[in-house]
């Protein structure tokens, strides 16, 4: 398998053999890593991480990561350069594309990495769009992985507002690797239609599936996977909090939930999660709404099925595997 030179800008750009390469590539990076095994073997090599948007676990990842593998990085916060307010993403992408072997960007939409990509000549890789978050999907399938023995067959369900970059990278990445996969949401909050179709012809090639449901019961039957993401996303208004919590209320995960699904389920989460009242949207969500926790009962977060936390760690194997792919 030679990754070398390609962006990583969504799921749709790579076959099942290249995501799981990717995955196992992870899995070794990170025993490596346990062992205390040196692997700076692209020293001499820099990167630059732009971060339109704010971030903790992206950010750390390629950080140490890129430490781990020996590259230096450049961290260009939210309002630190030049992006989009002096200097286009062409010229950002050239300049940026001549003093570094690589560049991670997070921000807005998906034509802003694509655009960044198309004229860097170093391999992009998106650290999270509105509309995909493709480094997130190495973590989770290997988090899967690691606690499931297999991905084939695994019932994976996403609740909450599958129409965004979680939703919908999710819903790719399952299809290609045999999973089937349920959006359990408010019919609004469906992905993309022609999303859909296009994962369900993936899904025909290996053998998974691809379902919608707005019914609770059905969707979590049997469930391998539990899966939630934050019901407003970066970005967003606030005025849209309220009708969110009205809508996606019904498909908060909490304990009916996971009675539903298998007594192995796990419960995953990409973080950060509405869970308590231990942060400021939380308490001003409280105020404002009365609810003590969002898309996540606290009860499911803090229990004995939730990988929250391995999922987390797992960002770093994975980023680095991706960035170790496409520059060695
Ligand atoms: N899951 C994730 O991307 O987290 P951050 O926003 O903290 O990077
Ligand atoms: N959907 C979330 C994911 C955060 C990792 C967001 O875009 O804010």
């Amino acid at each position: 398998m030679n990754l070398k030179g390609r962006n990583f800008l969504k799921m749709k750009d790579f076959s099942a053999e290249e995501i799981e390469y990717l995955i196992d590539l992870s899995a070794e990076l990170k025993e490596k890593k346990k062992k205390g095994v040196l692997h700076d073997e692209l020293r001499g090599k820099n990167i630059a991480l732009i971060f339109e948007k704010t971030s903790t676990r992206t950010r750390c990842s390629f950080e140490v990561a890129a430490h781990d593998l020996g590259m230096g990085t450049t961290y260009l916060d939210p309002s630190g350069s030049q992006i989009g307010k002096k200097e286009s993403i062409a010229d950002t992408a050239r300049v940026l594309g001549r003093m570094y072997e690589g560049i991670e960007y997070r921000g807005f939409g998906q034509d802003i990495v694509e655009e960044l990509a198309e004229y860097a000549g170093v391999p992009v890789w998106n650290g999270l769009t509105n509309e995909s978050h493709p480094t997130q999907m190495i973590a989770d399938m290997l988090t899967v992985k690691e606690k499931l023995g297999k991905l084939k067959g695994v019932k994976f369900v996403y609740m909450g507002d599958a129409r965004y970059n979680m939703g919908n990278s999710l819903m790719v990445t399952a299809a290609k690797l045999g999973m089937d996969f349920v959006a359990c949401t408010s019919k609004k909050y469906f992905p993309d239609e022609e999303l859909v179709a296009y994962a369900r012809a993936e899904a025909e090639k290996s053998g998974g599936s691809v379902e919608l449901t707005e019914s609770v019961e059905q969707g979590c039957k049997d469930a391998d996977v539990i899966y939630t993401d934050v019901w407003v996303s970066m970005g967003e208004p606030d005025e849209v909090w309220e009708e969110r919590i009205k809508e996606l209320k019904p498909y908060q995960v909490n304990r009916q939930a996971l009675e539903l699904a298998k007594d192995s389920v796990i419960f995953m989460h990409c973080l950060p999660a509405f869970h308590d009242l231990d942060t400021k949207i939380g308490k001003e969500i409280h105020e404002k709404f009365g609810l003590d926790e969002m898309e996540v009962t606290d009860e499911v977060f803090e229990g004995p099925h939730s990988v929250v936390f391995d999922e987390a760690e797992n960002r770093m194997h994975s980023i680095k595997a991706v960035m170790y792919a496409t520059l060695k």
